[in-house]
């Protein structure tokens, strides 16, 4: 009689990777996409006298600051002879190679040769690799695609909130779609962050949530509705395409009543190449967000964050008795292998994330189409991101269904583009969340 289990023999063997999915390089579907949204790239803090190298979608470049306080980003080695320009020296405009001293401004055409006769002509013939920049709140966004075509960079609604942002940067090493895609696998809140390891966050993660996913006019949200006594709590938790995410409150409660609490935390996923990958955005702090002051803006910057389980030194075993997110997404291989998953019911989010990226991409690689947010009047853009704790009494016969529908309702409202600014956007969302709770 054949045996059922002891299969490993069999279990040998690993597929490729999903390269349309998780390559990054110059040229390959997902990093041309990618390639065509403003993305952070560095903390500002870095850029003090020296010349930075770092690696962004698997290219090499080096970033400055140049005397003047312009930003520049450009190819890592000089056109010249290929001496990296990590070692050149900061100008008053530009940066000038350590090598022969060809000089480049900041957006990579050549302003001296002084290692060339004055007669030379090579200044008109060669421009230096170089990507515009922009400067925010303390992190440095680079638009890597082609010339011309760079949007106007987005302004989030929150940036406009009554909320302190602290940037942060961290690296990871693993490719970038497994550190995204958790973002839209909500279910690991109760696992990972409550049973598996005890509660790392809120006690309030060891409540089970009904889970619904949703279309934005940026991407998806996953909308989470908990139970917590007589009221529900709904989150929802959204990707701003291609790679952007916000989350709400990190220590939610879910004790006092609110509406359209804004996000705890803004960030996006960068591929520095394959395997390796950077989060950065900001941390956002106020009284609202973290009532009981569980926060730390001290533990928030360049290569730390003031939650557990992001990559921060830990003894290894641990992080074998409490693993948190990094341990969960780096240890799923340095790529994901996809064919080798068994995707189940929680996976929808995962699964409908993976279908909007590839679709994203290939209307790109069809047509050229690439979806940018519509900005508002206010010249913001509006997100979905949110907590709302509102009065809903149970249903004895069927909760996990009137959390549903209450959760369908207040995503509704939140997506309501006749409802805009944050004041009528929670106003909308108690009104919605009274007339349901009335309902029969
Ligand atoms: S290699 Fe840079 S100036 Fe010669
Ligand atoms: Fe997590």
């Amino acid at each position: 009689m054949a045996e059922r289990g002891y299969q490993g023999y069999l279990r040998r063997e690993l597929p490729a990777e999903d390269a349309e999915l998780t390559h990054v390089g110059p040229g390959t579907p997902c990093g041309e996409y990618l390639r065509r949204y403003w993305q952070p790239v560095i903390m500002t803090e870095r850029l003090r006298d020296l010349p930075v190298a770092l690696r962004v979608l698997g290219e090499d470049l080096v970033i400055f600051r140049d005397l003047s306080g312009d930003i520049g980003l450009l190819n890592r080695h000089c056109s010249h002879r290929g001496a990296s320009l990590e070692y050149g020296i900061v100008m008053d405009h530009g940066i000038s190679c350590c090598y022969h001293g060809w000089h480049y401004a900041c957006d990579g055409t050549l302003i001296a040769t002084p290692s060339e006769p004055a007669t030379s002509r090579v200044r008109q013939r060669v421009v230096h690799g170089a990507y515009p920049t922009h400067e925010y709140r303390g992190i440095v966004f680079a638009y890597m695609g082609p010339p011309g075509t760079a949007p106007e960079f987005p302004r989030y609604d929150v940036y406009g909130e009554d909320a302190e942002s602290v940037p942060f940067l961290l690296t990871i090493p693993c490719n970038w779609l497994q550190v995204y895609e958790n973002t839209q696998d909500p279910i690991h809140v109760l696992f990972l962050h409550a049973r598996s390891s005890g509660v790392q966050f809120a006690q309030s993660n060891l409540v089970r949530q009904v889970i619904e996913y949703r279309n934005t006019p940026l991407g998806m949200m996953n909308i989470q509705v908990r139970r917590m006594g007589a009221r529900a709590w709904v989150r929802t938790v959204e990707c701003m395409l291609p790679n952007g995410n916000q989350t709400g409150a990190i220590w939610e409660e879910a004790e006092e009543e609110k509406a359209f609490q804004r996000a705890g935390l803004t960030r996006w996923v960068v591929p520095i190449d394959n395997t390796n990958s950077m989060i950065a955005g900001w941390r956002w702090f106020s009284a609202a967000l973290d009532p009981r002051g569980q926060g730390d803006r001290a533990s928030v910057g360049d290569g730390k964050i003031d939650f557990m389980g992001q990559g921060e030194p830990r003894p290894y075993e641990e992080t074998q008795r409490a693993p948190g997110d990094y341990e969960a997404q780096v240890s799923q291989r340095p790529i994901a292998i996809h064919a080798l998953e068994h995707l189940g019911a929680s996976d929808q989010g995962v699964a409908m994330l993976r279908q909007l990226i590839r679709q994203a991409i290939r209307a790109l690689a069809r047509d050229g189409t690439v979806a940018h947010p519509a900005i508002a009047s206010d010249g913001m853009v509006a997100t979905v991101t949110q907590d709302s704790v509102l009065p809903l009494p149970p249903d004895p016969d069927a909760d996990e269904a009137r959390l549903q529908s209450f959760g369908r309702a207040v995503a509704d409202a939140v997506l309501d583009p006749a409802f805009a600014g944050r004041a009528a956007r929670a106003a909308r969302i108690r009104t919605v969340a009274r007339d349901f709770a009335a309902r029969p």
